[in-house]
This record gives structure tokens, C-alpha cells and sequence, in this order.
């Protein structure tokens, strides 16, 4: 089964850096195995979509937020429309930042899922619980709540990253990423959606992606402080593609 590895680049390198990063990594030595997914921000989309371009590159785009609204007077915001049109395959939803600073709600995630869909692009729906939760055994409880509000079908990937996890170089065990992974998987089939990819998201460095990726309720990761170091990105694709 091909796993996702997604490149979460957050608001981080701009349009010479992006292009610095994409000339030193070493997109030749991938196999089919994986599909990797890069999401810049919104100002290096266009600039990154044309680089791998011209490389020929099977390497996949993807934002990382986008409106619930098709057009017109939303100043600051960019439709799902727009980023179709510049050649997005993902938009990454609902990420904890983003509902942490945006305040943004289950039900605002849903609609943006919804436009993305539409456009003929793939949700990747991020939920995860705090530190709290965590400790306070309501990690189940928090993550169904998440995903009964914000998925709206079958047609998206969703994201499990405990907000403990990110940036923190803090994991989950195997075992609670897997124990979680099947409990995600319960609820989807409870809401009627099969089949979902779900993929593991939270301090994922070159010296645990494989050990990650080696379970099957894991179809992939989402990778954010490691996917914008060309040293690590590099030892990353080492580790999964040889
Ligand atoms: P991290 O971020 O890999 O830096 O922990 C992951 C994410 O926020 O998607």
C-alpha cells in the first residue's frame, strides 16, 4: 500500500528559500512506494508547482488551510478554486495551529473539507488532543468529537497529531499510535466512511519515520519541522525509499 508523506512546511521558506530547498534534495532516488506531498505556504505554491514541474517530479502539492467560501468579499482568504488552479492535489485542514490562533471550530474545518472535495482535491483533516486530555484519558472522547464535527465523506485522509506531539520531539508509543490509529478507524466506520488513510503526524524525525510507517494502520505521515531542513528531508527519503 503506498503510504503519504506529507511535507508540512508551515509559514516557512519563502520563494528563494523554497527554491534553495528543492534544488538539494534528491527527488531521484524515489521509489512508488511512497507519494510524497509538499504544502509551502500559500506564496511558494505557484513557484514550487513549476519547479517540480520542470523536474518532472511525481512529488504531489498541497496548502495547507483555505476558505469555506467560493468567492468574493473575504479579504485575506483563498478559495479551494484557487488552489486547484495552481495545481493542488491536498489542502491540509484543521491543523491544531490553525484551530488553536484561528479559533477555527469542527464545523468551519467540515465546510473548507467540503469546497476542497468539490474542487477535486483531497482533504487532509488533522485532529489530536492536548497534553491534558492526554493525561486525563480523554484522548478517545476528544478525537471522535473532532471527527464526527469535521470530516464530511469517505473522500479525504485524515491526520492524527497529538498536539502534545508537535514540534516537542515528544511520540506516542507504537502501540498508542496504532491503539489510536484503530480507534480512528472505528469511528469512520461508524459514520459510515471506509477505507480512510490515516496518517501519523507529530515529531517524526529520520530515526523513527520507518519504525512509524512499518504499521499497517499507519498509511503514512505528516512531517513539519523535519520537512524544511534539506539534511533531514534527504535522510528522510534515504530512510523510506532505499
Ligand atoms: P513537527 O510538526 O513534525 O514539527 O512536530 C508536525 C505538524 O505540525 O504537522
Amino acid at each position: 500500500m503506498t503510504k503519504f508523506i506529507i511535507c508540512n512546511w508551515k509559514m516557512n521558506l519563502g520563494n528563494q528559500d523554497s527554491i534553495e530547498f528543492l534544488n538539494q534534495i534528491e527527488m531521484k532516488s524515489l521509489n512508488n512506494d511512497h507519494q510524497f506531498i509538499i504544502c509551502p505556504p500559500y506564496t511558494s505554491l505557484g513557484l514550487v508547482a513549476n519547479n517540480l514541474k520542470s523536474k518532472e517530479s511525481d512529488w504531489h502539492l498541497g496548502a495547507q488551510n483555505c476558505s469555506d467560501q467560493d468567492k468574493g468579499a473575504r479579504t485575506g482568504d483563498i478559495s479551494a478554486a484557487m488552489l486547484k488552479d495552481l495545481g493542488c492535489n491536498y489542502t491540509i485542514l484543521g491543523h491544531s495551529e490553525r484551530r488553536q490562533y484561528h479559533q477555527e471550530s469542527n464545523e468551519s474545518v467540515k465546510g473548507k473539507a467540503l469546497k476542497v472535495i468539490t474542487h477535486g482535491m483531497i482533504p487532509i483533516i488533522c485532529v489530536g488532543e492536548t497534553e491534558e486530555d492526554y493525561i486525563q484519558g480523554k484522548t478517545i472522547d476528544v478525537l471522535t468529537e473532532q471527527l464526527s464535527g469535521s470530516v464530511p465523506s469517505n473522500q479525504c485522509i485524515v491526520a492524527y497529531e497529538p498536539v502534545w506531539a508537535i514540534g516537542t520531539g515528544k511520540v506516542p508509543t507504537i502501540k498508542e499510535i496504532e491503539t489510536v490509529h484503530q480507534s480512528i478507524d472505528n469511528v469512520m466506520q461508524d459514520l459510515g466512511f471506509l477505507n480512510i488513510p490515516i496518517v501519523y503526524g507529530g515529531s517524526v524525525k529520520p530515526d523513527n519515520i520507518n519504525q512509524i510507517l512499518s504499521k499497517p494502520t499507519v498509511s503514512g505521515v505528516l512531517i513539519g519541522g523535519a520537512s524544511i531542513q534539506p539534511e533531514s528531508m534527504n535522510a528522510i527519503i534515504k530512510e523510506v525509499c532505499l
